[in-house]
């Protein structure tokens, strides 16, 4: 007999399919692919006995009525994007693993006492729109709909025409941020080793890392690479090179994370001395006030660098989220739910961002982790057997009916 989680891991390979126009895993906010994709999860939700609604920036949302008519929402879900080159299981594993815990529990209780909605967030990883959480921040009103429409992508291209070409009314934005929910708890792959390492099957999230995310223009003189001597050059590059390599020694006694992860030379000949480079900047640590520290220390030390090359260095700030603690009652009740169940579980951080981060701002939030193969995610090979995600399931589908159902 197959498990859910070989249904889950079937449905995640289904979803994989939409996304691949490029050759390879790409699915952004407002593309055909992910209009495939959220086609797909409102005929899973519906055949659940949700049901379904897509709001004004492209949240899906399940639900089912609860007995009470003014209770408020237990809500479950994570999201349908992924970055460049991604895996499937980051993001649509709580969506579907959301869909079929509902599922299950329609059918083996009935109506639940208060309400319950599976929300499938757009726009979570921040890979289209250079702002992560898009649908999550709208959600806990955490983004103006005059600031969230002008956000522009890599071809200028504004949220709001991006939201009208896929169907999806900007007019309507004011109404996407919710007063109604109660809870929400988000089932995740790690993203990371620990689980798989220790051979504990389920992880319990105490704290989300906070991320500084920032663009760094460096301006020098573009010049011909023949003729002009070395020591006459203000190359861009070479500035951005060495504050590149200073950034790991700057947070690693922190024990904080940075990383470069785009960079763009200008005007990228090979026969010309590099005029103006642009990175990013994606810094986090789990404590507020050490990432305050280091993002000063970062720009102190490359304003430096920027200065002794003869180079000029401006920073744009893209996006930052201070780090959030999930709910302790919230986490006891997951350490009890996979005690009862006789799951080994862990608490631990998450590294990554999650849209749980946002929609803290609103109501309490929890997270619970599955392992993944060699911890690894944000790359093709990514991947959770049905045995890696059948706990971490029913530990959701546990919480679900103790916070729904009771
Ligand atoms: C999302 O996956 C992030 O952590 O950037
Ligand atoms: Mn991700
Ligand atoms: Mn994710």
């Amino acid at each position: 007999m197959s498990t859910t989680g070989e249904k889950i891991l079937g449905r995640l390979l289904t979803l994989g399919q939409f996304g691949h126009a490029s050759g390879i895993y790409f699915r952004t906010p407002f593309t055909a692919a992910e209009t495939a994709a959220v086609d797909r999860v409102r005929e899973w939700m519906r055949e659940a006995g949700l049901s379904v609604r897509r709001d004004a920036v492209g949240n899906v949302i399940g639900r089912v009525e609860g007995r009470d008519p003014a209770a408020k929402v237990v809500a479950t879900g994570s999201h349908l994007d992924s970055v460049r080159d991604g895996g499937v299981f980051d993001g649509p594993l709580g969506v579907v693993a959301g869909i079929e815990a509902v599922a299950q529990l329609l059918a083996d209780r009935g109506t639940p006492a208060r309400p319950v909605e599976v929300i499938a967030f757009t726009g979570e990883e921040g890979s289209r729109f250079p702002m992560g959480l898009l649908g999550s921040r709208m959600m806990a009103g955490l983004l103006a709909p005059e600031e969230a429409v002008a956000i522009l992508d890599r071809e200028g291209v504004p949220v709001g025409e991006a939201l009208a070409q896929a169907g999806l009314d900007p007019a309507r934005l004011d109404r996407v941020a919710r007063g109604d929910l109660a809870c929400m708890v988000e089932l995740h792959i790690e993203q990371g080793p620990l689980l798989e390492r220790s051979g504990v099957a389920v992880g319990v999230v105490e704290t989300i890392v906070g991320i500084h995310g920032f663009q760094a223009v460096v301006t020098g003189q573009a010049d011909h690479a023949g003729t002009t001597p070395l020591g006459m050059r203000a190359d861009a590059l070479l500035g951005a090179a060495e504050i590149v390599l200073a950034l790991p020694e700057l947070v690693r006694p922190s024990g904080g994370v940075v990383t470069v992860g785009q960079l763009d030379v200008a005007p990228g000949s090979s026969n010309v001395v590099p005029g103006r480079v642009l990175f990013s900047v994606d810094l986090r640590h789990a404590s507020p006030a050490e990432l305050g520290r280091l993002a000063a220390r970062i720009r102190g030390e490359a304003d430096a660098i920027a200065e002794r090359r003869g180079l000029r260095l401006e920073w744009h700030t893209r996006q930052v989220t201070t780090p959030v603690a999930t709910d302790p009652a919230l986490r006891a009740r997951i350490q009890r739910a996979a005690d009862a169940l006789g799951f080994p579980w862990r608490s631990m951080p998450s590294g990554a961002g999650h849209d749980a981060m946002a929609i803290a701002a609103r109501c309490p939030v929890a997270m619970i982790f599955t392992p993944c193969r060699g911890g690894f995610s944000h790359r093709p090979d990514e991947f959770a057997d049905a045995a890696m995600i059948d706990p971490g399931f029913a530990v959701l589908k546990r919480l679900l009916a103790d916070l729904a159902w009771e």
